[in-house]
């Protein structure tokens, strides 16, 4: 893919797809602008180049309505106040008040786009919708991450109508962590895997069977691998349709020398609910009508053995109901152990990364990535269609 670097941009209409998908609360207040602040290298580059600054995003779900409560308008202010300069809000992402606007824009003005998702183009991938957007641009900036494992119209489509299509310094960034975590990895490589669902995680748990050293399971997940295994996990949330397929995992494991590592104490109560009764039991002697709903102390010190010597490390999922304080101390120590190694660490997923600012231990983990289905989707080993379709673009020329 080529770079923004690598192209004159100076004087350009220059549109920007970035994921501006921020949780809001009630008041429409951003809760969390990482995904905002991850994208001012790319921004502020384009402005020292003299472009003409229009950018592109999503915002929740509309499903092609305009719903007012998702308009991207408290963004613009937001965005105004980090970079110290006006960004002007377009009453829609298309039209001819759009083009209007953007036919008067000078070199270094900043226009943000309504949300792309009021049109029913954008998720349908739609020509004619992209061509609209690409009608707007001399060239075409795909700085998006989050949501480039959707085909839609402004990160799939558009690169067929753009005259240039290029990508931007946090697509580039995303991509290259992983990559060099995966392809090209310090051993020992380990991986971190929790979550609910052995389903969900199930393509990525294949694909990494032939990347990592050892794989550290936690989560609802890692009873469906106990039951398994000849566990009895009491009221625990299992998978039943998928006690194969985890047997499966686990001798594949076995063959290629990968070391899995399953909880060995958990945390255990009579009923989701954090003023619940607990107790910590050794996963053998789990009580019938209990559920299993964090990691117990036993198992958050074999994990961080476990990664004392890792050079590599990947993290996707909590290792509990982190949200309940009850069951959140297995994550709390995982964050802990994580940003305390001394391997290169990656964690992706939204309940990952909330995990890891519970913990307060963001600034101490190498790269997290803004990335929830984008970030599980290259665990799953597979090709993101806008990089796809940014790669398709670079092919043509
Ligand atoms: C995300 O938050 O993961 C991206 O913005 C994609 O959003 P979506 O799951 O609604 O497509």
């Amino acid at each position: 893919m080529k770079s923004i670097k690598e192209i004159e941009i100076s004087d350009k209409s220059t549109l920007v797809r970035v994921d501006f998908n921020v949780p809001l609360d009630q008041n429409r207040n951003i809760k969390d602008d990482s995904r905002i602040r991850s994208v001012l290298p790319t921004l502020k580059y384009a402005l020292d180049q003299g472009a003409k600054l229009i950018i592109a995003s999503h915002l929740g779900r509309p499903k092609g309505e305009v719903v007012r409560g998702l308009s991207l308008s408290t963004v613009a202010r937001h965005l105004t106040r980090l970079l110290g300069k006006e960004t002007k809000m377009a009453p829609d992402c298309v039209g001819p008040e759009v083009r209007k606007l953007i036919s008067k824009m000078s070199s270094g003005e900043i226009l943000l786009l309504e949300n792309l998702r009021f049109h029913q183009g954008e998720q349908k991938d739609d020509d004619s919708f992209a061509k609209e957007l690409a009608g707007f641009c001399d060239l075409f900036v795909n700085d998006a991450f989050a949501v480039s494992h959707r085909a839609n119209a402004s990160v799939s489509a558009i690169t067929k109508y753009a005259p240039a299509s290029v990508a931007g310094f946090l697509l580039q960034k995303e991509l290259a962590y992983f990559s060099h975590a995966m392809n090209d990895p310090k051993r020992p490589l380990t991986a971190i895997i929790g979550g609910t669902k052995v389903s969900s995680k199930l393509g990525a748990l294949e694909n990494m069977l032939r990347h990592v050293d050892r794989f550290i399971i936690g989560g609802a997940m890692a009873n469906t691998f106990l039951k398994s295994s000849g566990v009895d996990v009491g009221k625990s949330r299992v998978e039943d349709d998928l006690l194969e397929v985890a047997r499966s995992i686990m001798e594949k494991a076995t063959e290629r020398g990968v070391k899995f590592y399953l909880p060995v104490d958990a945390v255990v109560a009579n009923r989701i609910d954090p003023e619940a009764e607990i107790k910590i039991v050794p996963i053998q002697e789990m009580p019938p009508d209990w559920m299993a709903l964090d990691i117990g102390p036993a198992t958050s010190l074999l994990y961080s053995a476990v990664l004392y010597d890792a050079k590599t490390i990947v993290w996707n999922g909590p290792l509990g109901i982190f949200e309940m304080d009850a069951f959140s101390r297995g994550t709390m120590a995982m964050a802990h152990t994580v940003a305390n190694s001394y391997a290169l660490t990656i964690a992706g997923g939204g309940d990952t990364d909330a995990a890891i600012r519970q913990a307060g231990e963001t600034e101490r983990i190498s790269y997290i990535s803004t990335g929830g289905g984008a970030f599980l989707c290259l665990l799953e080993g597979k090709v993101l269609p806008a990089v796809a379709a940014l790669e398709a673009a670079e092919q043509r020329g």
